[in-house]
């Protein structure tokens, strides 16, 4: 049976989806463990390994980055370990990989062990954000080049710092006012959140809340005018903003279309948690989903590159690589023109993304009106996660104007 060294090794080495790899250790006696090494290893990767770079001669190769990079998380931000048997597990766990690795991985760690954390002070200022604030240099660049420095350093920073529990309540079923006297949730400032015992009670199993994001409900709250009842979500898993969508109006009629089955499932699981009978869940490529009466209100949170929630969800910074955003552009603007066919005229098409690149937010809405005269742009946000201490959301709402044929 592999160890729990090895276990976290393998999810690491192997870029694996996190959470799909945790969840399935759920029983696992060393779960919390695994599940700490790995998000420490994947939020701070560029600057764990930058703590050995220089006892290398040349490059390693990527097992052997990880298992060194593990060794470092641990050192420098799991202080329970005693060096020597820090060492040796490494040792042993290279060896796996290939046994002349074994000294290598001894040699480069006793150095380690011995000196504090360093930071990157070379003369690239972009390159000590990326090394420091372990993001990758690509990302770096993208972002100063499309909101500038200022906004770049905060929000690096920012996806650094613990994400509040933002929670939303199901007031189908309870109400703000229960929930705080009954559960361990609280207003900050102008939001809801929770502290970790929430996750010791019955009020997610019951249905009771959900977390989600304060950005992610206010791009939900701020699609004020829905002139009908009829409503796509044309990319609906895990059905967070399904959900928040379907209990505004138990009149409104909701479609849900997702790609996976079992993403489907995961989010019918959350509708029948919260009780809702006004949804339909669809197995479906967007792209090949027809209906003959049109909806009302079309929502597409389309899959996007992510960079909005790297707070949460660190592993993206791993998984991501330049080279996909191309092809994530090229769904969205498919998913935008297929959806707005879908659309009846007067109704709205409202745009999302959880990240903050503007050839998938701007450009794109840009590209769709250049070849749609017959929409109009009536509003655009870009919610800066920094600002607010949240994800960071792009949305953008057009209205299919009626009578003009594109
Ligand atoms: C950003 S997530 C949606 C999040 C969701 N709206 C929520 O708030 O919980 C994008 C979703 O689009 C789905 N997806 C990707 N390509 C798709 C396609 N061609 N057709 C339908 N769904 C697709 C993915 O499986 C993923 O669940």
């Amino acid at each position: 049976m592999k160890n729990q060294r090895e276990i976290t090794f393998e999810i690491l080495s192997q870029n694996k989806y996190s959470n799909i790899e945790l969840q399935k250790l759920s029983h696992h006696p060393h779960r919390a463990f695994i599940t700490h090494l790995v998000y420490t290893v994947y939020q701070n990767y560029e600057l764990l390994v930058f703590q050995t770079a220089d006892f290398l001669k040349k490059p390693v190769i990527k097992e052997i980055e990880v298992i060194l990079a593990m060794a470092a998380a641990q050192h420098y931000f799991m202080d329970s370990v005693v060096e020597y048997a820090l060492v040796n597990e490494s040792v042993e766990l290279a060896k796996k990989v290939n046994v002349k690795f074994g000294g290598l991985v001894n040699a480069v760690l006793k150095k380690m062990v011995q000196r504090p954390m360093q930071l990157s002070k070379s003369s690239d200022e972009l390159i000590d954000l990326s090394i420091n604030t372990s993001h990758p240099l690509w990302i770096v660049k993208l972002c100063k080049a499309q909101y500038g420095l200022d906004v770049t350093k905060r929000l690096l920073e920012h996806h650094n710092t613990e994400a509040p529990i933002d929670v939303r309540i199901n007031t189908t079923k309870t109400s703000v006012e229960e929930m705080i006297e009954k559960y361990p949730v609280s207003f900050e400032g102008d939001y809801l959140t929770a502290s970790s015992e929430i996750f010791k009670t019955d009020a997610l199993e019951k249905g009771l809340l959900l977390v989600q994001d304060r950005n992610s409900q206010r791009l939900i709250n701020d699609i004020k005018d829905i002139n009908g009842i009829n409503i796509l979500d044309a990319c609906t898993a895990p059905g967070t903003k399904l959900t928040q969508l379907a209990s505004r109006n138990k009149d409104y009629q909701l479609v849900g279309v997702d790609l996976y089955q079992h993403r489907i499932d995961l989010t019918k699981r959350l509708v029948d948690r919260w009780g809702l009978d006004n949804i339909d869940l669809v197995v479906s490529d967007i792209l090949e989903y027809h209906r003959f009466d049109p909806f009302d209100l079309i929502l597409c949170d389309v899959p996007c590159s992510g960079l909005g929630v790297l707070r949460r969800k660190p592993d993206i910074k791993r998984r991501i690589q330049p080279e996909d955003l191309d092809e994530l552009e090229i769904l969205q603007q498919a998913i935008l023109v297929h959806t707005a066919s879908l659309l009846r005229e007067g109704g709205l098409l409202v745009y999302a993304t959880c990240t903050l690149n503007k050839k998938e937010n701007e450009k794109q809405i840009e590209t769709f009106l250049m070849n749609h005269s017959d929409f109009e742009l009536i509003h655009q946000e870009t919610l800066i996660g920094v600002d607010n201490n949240g994800d960071s959301f792009y949305s953008a709402h057009l209205v299919k104007k009626s009578g003009i044929i594109s």
